[in-house]
């Protein structure tokens, strides 16, 4: 009996040492021997939960399918799905369908990981229209979205600029301001918040002196100033006292271990004409392109920025939110509640935008679980140039959908403080996870764009893609959302353009 008992705490210390040796899984190294029974669960779970929870389609904010495709790309494993659909195509009102051509001058690649390397530049020169100093074509339309420091762990961080400088994409630091772990070679999109977080004085207004230096002593290639988030529109960062470490006080010049909310609203600006004042006053004396990040609620406030935009006077890109999108932390009835969801809000934009003639001069930016093929397919078709990637990204560089970032418990030490769950988080391997879905992503719009007939996803255009209205009919996202002919693409110029850039870009793949 002893040595049976000696043989089993044998095998167990022998387990436990293993899973704090490797780097394989976060999870077991932070909880050593019991991590393992939720592998063991996740390997029988779908037979388990077929029967008794949830199907694969069930579960929010993303479903089973969908993380399986994250991780399953990630690590570069086979993502593909056998035996079909289990999506009910039919009976689901508002389902998404692409209509393939079937006959064009482009062609997709078949094999599982073919076209990962093709590069996927923006079809529009973000700054261009007002010819900013630093002008510049983003070379991929996926990018990782605004998440700062503190929300997310420095590990964290490191894992998504790192794996940005390897997917050539760029990395919006969030609104917790410029960290030590935002340069680790990814270019970098810095956002100014309604705190200043990075760019403030001591009374905590904005000071543009310290924004410029900011700007000239890191690789920033664009401003965001963020008016709204789609999870909680109309109100201010927040960042739980149990997060404020003494190194992100520091970093944000606030107290350690108290809740820090940031303002609702900016002090620096208070109506869209001094806003765009404030556009240009940053943009020329940083020379980046300076643009805006917002949820959709009421409609007054784009009515009146397209009116006040001008030749003089104008945002060089607007990244629009969904009312679905994150959060570290969040009211409940703001994240269930208040703005918009993506496709409704966006189409709200730029519907009047391009009424007022304005699309090809302003870069458009969606977020809101957009890091799906399908999602950011019909962002494109309705006019995104690019897509920011949020919560997909936790995903790929470890998160498990466990919800809790707001209690600093995160399991995988993806969005906590404390150092030993974030020691789980093994940053290189993550950047390569973090690389591999981005490419991915990319290599799934490319092949759906040429399915299409058109050589890049900013070719696709509204009537492109239909949704499902029942059992019996079908309708172009051109009819739902109330799109004139050609909206949802870029104009001729910028298509004769990009078209030829993807002919360069686009190797041929081996058979
Ligand atoms: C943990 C976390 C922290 C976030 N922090 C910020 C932030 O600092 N600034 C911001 O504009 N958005 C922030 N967001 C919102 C994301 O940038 C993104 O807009 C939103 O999650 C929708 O994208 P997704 O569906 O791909 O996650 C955060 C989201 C998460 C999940
Ligand atoms: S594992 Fe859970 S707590 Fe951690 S980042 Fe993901 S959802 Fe948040």
């Amino acid at each position: 009996m002893k040595t049976f008992a000696a043989m089993g705490a044998a095998a167990v210390g022998a387990l436990a040492a293993r899973d704090l040796v490797q780097k394989e899984h976060a999870l077991k190294r932070n909880y050593p021997v019991i991590a393992n029974l939720r592998y063991l669960l996740e390997r029988v779970g779908p037979e388990l939960r077929q029967y008794i929870i949830t199907d694969n389609d069930q579960e929010r904010p993303f479903s089973r399918d969908q993380r399986r495709w994250v991780y399953a790309s990630a690590k570069l494993q086979n993502n593909y799905f056998g035996f079909g659909s289990d999506n009910d195509l039919e009976g689901h009102v508002g389902y998404p369908i692409i209509k393939q051509r079937t006959f064009a001058d482009v062609a997709p690649a078949t094999g599982t990981h073919a076209g990962e390397a093709t590069p996927l530049p923006s079809a529009k020169v973000i700054g261009a229209t007002r010819g900013r100093r630093g002008a510049f074509r983003p070379e991929s339309v996926v990018n990782i979205s605004g998440m700062s420091f503190g929300s997310l762990s420095s590990a964290a961080i490191v894992a998504l600029n790192r794996g940005a400088a390897l997917a050539g994409c760029l990395h919006n630091t969030g609104e917790g301001a410029l960290s030590p772990y935002h340069r680790e070679g990814g270019d970098l999109v810095f956002q100014i918040g309604t705190s200043y977080f990075g760019c403030r004085d001591e009374q905590g207004r904005f000071d543009l002196d310290r924004l410029v230096d900011l700007c000239a002593g890191a690789p920033v290639k664009m401003l965001e100033v963020k008016l709204s988030q789609g999870a909680k529109p109309g109100l201010g960062g927040m960042l739980p006292g149990v997060k404020v470490t003494e190194e992100i006080a520091q970093i944000r010049g606030i107290p350690a271990g108290v809740d820090c909310a940031s303002p609702s609203r900016h002090q620096a600006f208070n109506d869209v004409d001094s806003m765009l004042d404030f556009v240009e006053m940053v943009a020329g004396a940083t020379g980046l392109p300076v643009g805006l990040k917002s949820a959709v609620g009421n409609m007054d406030f784009w009515d009146d920025l397209i009116g006040a935009m001008s030749p003089e006077r104008m945002v060089d890109f607007i990244n629009i939110d969904g009312g679905e999108g994150g959060t570290g932390a969040a009211p409940l009835v703001f994240a269930d509640s208040v703005s918009f969801p993506f496709r409704v809000a966006f189409s709200k934009v730029y519907r009047r935008f391009a009424e007022a003639g304005l699309t090809d001069d302003i870069t458009f930016i969606g977020a809101g679980k957009l890091g799906l093929p399908d999602n950011a397919l019909v962002a494109f078709a309705l006019g995104c140039d690019m897509v920011n990637v949020g919560r997909e990204a936790m995903l790929a560089i470890g998160c498990i959908q466990a919800q809790k970032c707001h209690t600093d418990s995160c399991p995988t030490g993806v969005a906590t403080q404390r150092p030993w769950l974030m020691h789980g988080l093994d940053p290189d391997l993550k950047a390569a996870r973090a690389a591999n879905y981005i490419k991915t992503l990319r290599r799934d719009l490319l092949k759906v764009s040429e399915a299409v007939g058109v050589a890049h996803p900013a070719l696709i255009t509204a009537d492109d893609i239909d949704l499902i209205d029942g059992l019996q009919s079908s309708r172009p996202l051109r009819e739902v959302y109330g799109y004139g002919r050609r909206w949802g693409t870029v104009g001729p110029a910028a298509a004769e353009e990009i078209t030829a850039i993807m002919a360069q870009l686009h190797l041929p793949e081996p058979a």
